[in-house]
């Protein structure tokens, strides 16, 4: 059994992880979708179990993929979990450097290997961050983000 991890914050989860956990799954046998509980990033705008629910429910139609959390170090849950490789999109050159450090410095803590997978270029300019910044402003982004995440997004800032 060939088991993936893509972990993230996905806060909230985009169209272009979507792109990439779907990916995942046609070349694994399994795929833990692992979200950091505590992002080092400033507060999350949704909860862990926030983030959990939605990416649930925008993989529901992945039977192979299900959601778990972590917290420490990423190597650790892969050991634990029999993950057998880290899978991470790429979306421009921007995002090397730190994946290129993360997934050496992963490697040389458990001899887990990550694959890089690049991001289909329609969602090559697409980040949670940027998500939240537009929705905040009343952008629209129902183009980036699924309809329940649009939603979500939608009430958190009405409120
Ligand atoms: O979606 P993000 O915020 O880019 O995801 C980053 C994440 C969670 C994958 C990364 O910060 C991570 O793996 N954190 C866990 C802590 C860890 O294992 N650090 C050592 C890796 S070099």
């Amino acid at each position: 059994m060939a088991t993936a991890l893509c972990p993230g914050s996905f806060d909230p989860v985009t169209n272009g992880h979507i792109d990439i956990i779907s990916r995942t799954a046609r070349h694994f046998d399994d795929v833990i979708v692992a979200v950091i509980r505590n992002p080092q990033k400033a507060q999350s705008l949704f909860t862990l179990e926030e983030r959990q629910e939605m990416l649930r429910e925008v993989t529901s139609h992945l039977p192979n993929v299900r959601i778990d959390f972590f917290m420490g170090l990423l190597v650790e849950f892969a050991k634990d979990h029999g993950a057998n490789a880290i899978v991470k999109g790429l979306r421009a050159v921007s995002d090397f450097d730190y994946e290129l450090q993360m997934a050496q410095m992963n490697q040389q803590l458990s001899g887990i290997d990550t694959f890089f997978i690049s991001t289909s270029p329609q969602y090559s300019f697409l980040s949670s961050s940027l998500v939240r910044e537009v929705a905040k402003y009343g952008g629209d982004v129902s183009s980036m983000v699924p309809p329940t995440v649009a939603k979500r997004l939608d009430e958190r800032f009405k409120a």
